[in-house]
């Protein structure tokens, strides 16, 4: 395989977890950030199993300029990110954001906290 074509499918992204630890994964163009978390067993519940039905594979892009090039965020996806705890300008939906060439060097934080409406107002706890 020639370089070029090596590059293109061989991307990098990194994820800070909650202690503030860099994880730095290569991975393939369409992978999408929530199967490359749970495939490297980091913290992302991903509730809804990626169906855009709950916010608990919220992320928060490091890099503005990068969080442009993320193709935009659907309808459903800004619903379910308007639920997030801690949401910020560069949030999003981390089943909802596919690996793409443009993205390479992508970083994301997990936020301190995801909040699970799908289980936890429902639960009763006691
Ligand atoms: S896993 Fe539920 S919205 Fe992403």
């Amino acid at each position: 395989m020639n370089l070029a074509l090596m590059t293109l499918y061989r991307l990098h992204v990194t994820f800070i977890d909650k202690d503030g630890d860099r994880h730095t994964f290569e991975v393939s163009k369409g992978d999408n950030l929530l199967d490359i978390a749970q495939a490297n067993d980091l913290e992302m519940e991903g509730a809804c199993g990626g169906s855009c039905a709950c916010s608990t594979c919220h992320v928060i892009v490091e890099d503005e300029e990068i969080f442009d090039k993320i193709p935009e965020a659907s309808d459903d996806e800004n619903d379910m990110l308007d639920l997030a705890f801690g949401l910020t300008e560069t949030s999003r939906l981390g089943c909802q954001v596919e690996m793409t060439p443009e993205l390479d060097g992508l970083v994301v934080k997990l936020p301190q906290m995801t909040r699970n409406l799908q289980a936890s107002d429902f639960e009763n706890r006691s």
